[in-house]
């Protein structure tokens, strides 16, 4: 048997030879020519071929090592190649990949309860992203707005959805309906009509766009692509109660703030109300595509068959693979690590934000962080890849941490160092005042609605 630090050095050891190319010839690597002459150009990639990882860290084709604090954007929440994951996915390819929704799989049923035990939630749809789960639970509050003398086809007297100023929920066009952001959104208008957005925590704003025409409000209970702002108890109370004044849904999108990332199993867990649906993605399968809408049977009762399908979504490897990672979670006590290495996280944060004047803000619960910056962050993400440290920022100005739920604390220690080099040696154009002055607006805006 392995010990402890044995086990995680075995885990942070390459799993097969780097290809030794140089940073000359990565540029000439014809996988990135073919990606940029054949891909729709969707995204700024950077100019490197991931190939492998192993625990909490990534490596591209030249043999370099990173230390992945972007989780593949939340969803690596074990890190790479966990071996329990590594034996279910072998098990499972060499069974079924896939038989339709047409037949009961071994695993569906099985995962459906231990994610109703996990969220107290009755029923469970899966999907195959974060999108179309929001996207489903658009439809189930349409559906529950719609009252039995509305004829079908005509526009249901409820039909409409409040959003949060700042809420990122997904591409598919319901959920960029309600994505705050415009520049997701206005290129494709018209999206869904009748979508309004409340001020961020703004109780009185709340209160004066709520009426009877809503079917459900939407809110990530985290704001994560926002740059990591949760959401108030006294406005999720207020929420709560004028969802269920107005027979609207109440609808929680822990698509990136769930499944633990917080330190609990569901972050809306920290309230005594709960929401009609939450909804999950990211982590769910580690690495795989699968997503899940969780809701009451109340809401569930207005389904029925063929309403609402997916051909891919809660296959057998996909849902063996999540029953899985949430057996993991529970096993290795992660919830208690998420919670203990976010605490040292934050701690660490704060002594550099002492020695940092550019940084603003540190926000976040568990392994969910945002530092936000006076300054652009972009380069900060240049340098710390250079350093062989994986980190996002969003908003221009917030640098975003999503460390998988595995960390260790000498790799948040590993973390905080290389974090330290890297403020430390970027130039920051502090006194560039535009990017200064932008950030302060945003923070004005943000911190009126807060
Ligand atoms: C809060 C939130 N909701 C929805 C989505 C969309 O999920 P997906 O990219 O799986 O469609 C994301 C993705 O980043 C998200 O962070």
């Amino acid at each position: 048997m392995m010990d402890t630090s044995s086990k995680r050095k075995a885990l942070s050891r390459p799993l097969r030879k780097p290809e030794h190319r140089s940073a000359k010839t990565v540029k000439s690597d014809t996988r990135l020519l073919d990606a940029e002459q054949f891909l729709l150009p969707t995204y700024k990639r950077q100019p490197v071929v991931m190939t492998h990882g192993r625990g909490a860290y990534v490596f591209d084709s030249t043999g370099k090592k990173y230390l992945d604090f972007l989780g593949g954007i939340a969803v690596n929440a074990l890190g790479h190649a966990h071996p329990r994951i590594v034996k279910v996915i072998r098990r499972e390819a060499a069974r079924a990949i896939h038989v339709s929704n047409l037949f009961h799989n071994a695993y569906q049923g099985p995962l459906a309860r231990k994610l109703a035990g996990w969220s107290g939630m009755d029923r469970v749809f899966f999907s195959n992203s974060g999108t179309e789960a929001i996207d489903g639970a658009m439809k189930l509050a349409r559906l529950y707005g719609r009252k039995p003398d509305e004829v079908a086809g005509t526009t249901a007297k409820k039909h409409r959805f409040l959003a949060l100023e700042n809420s990122f929920h997904g591409r598919t066009f319901g959920a960029v309906s309600v994505t705050s952001t415009e520049k997701y959104r206005l290129p494709f208008a018209p999206v869904i009509p009748g979508a309004e957005f409340v001020r961020f925590n703004d109780v009185a704003d709340l209160e004066a766009k709520f009426d009877d025409t809503i079917c459900a409000i939407l809110l990530e209970t985290v704001q994560g692509e926002g740059g990591i702002y949760p959401v108030s108890e006294v406005f999720w109370n207020r929420a709560r109660a004028l969802a269920t004044q107005h027979g609207a849904l109440l609808i929680a999108d822990e698509i990136q703030c769930g499944l633990g990332r917080t330190g609990r199993y569901f972050a809306c867990q920290k309230f005594s109300s709960k929401p009609d649906i939450v909804l999950i993605a990211k982590p769910l399968a580690a690495g795989l595509p699968l997503g899940a809408i969780l809701t009451t049977q109340e809401v569930a009762s207005r389904v029925s068959p063929g309403m609402h399908g997916t051909t891919f979504g809660g296959g057998p490897l996909a849902c063996a693979v999540a029953l899985e990672f949430l057996k993991i979670v529970e096993d290795e006590k992660l919830l208690e690590n998420i919670r203990a290495r976010g605490d040292e996280l934050r701690e660490g944060l704060a002594k550099l934000a002492a020695q940092c004047n550019f940084i603003r803000e540190i926000r976040g619960e568990g392994l969910m962080i945002g530092v936000e910056l006076s300054v652009e962050g972009g380069p900060f993400v240049s340098e710390a890849m250079q350093r062989g440290l994986l980190i996002n920022c969003t908003h221009d100005f917030t640098l975003l941490l999503l460390p998988p739920f595995i960390i260790t604390r000498a790799q948040v220690r590993e973390f905080l160092r290389l974090l330290e080099l890297v403020l430390a040696t970027t130039p920051q154009q502090a006194s560039d005042l535009d990017s200064a002055k932008s950030a302060d607006l945003k923070r004005v805006a943000h911190a009126t609605a807060r």
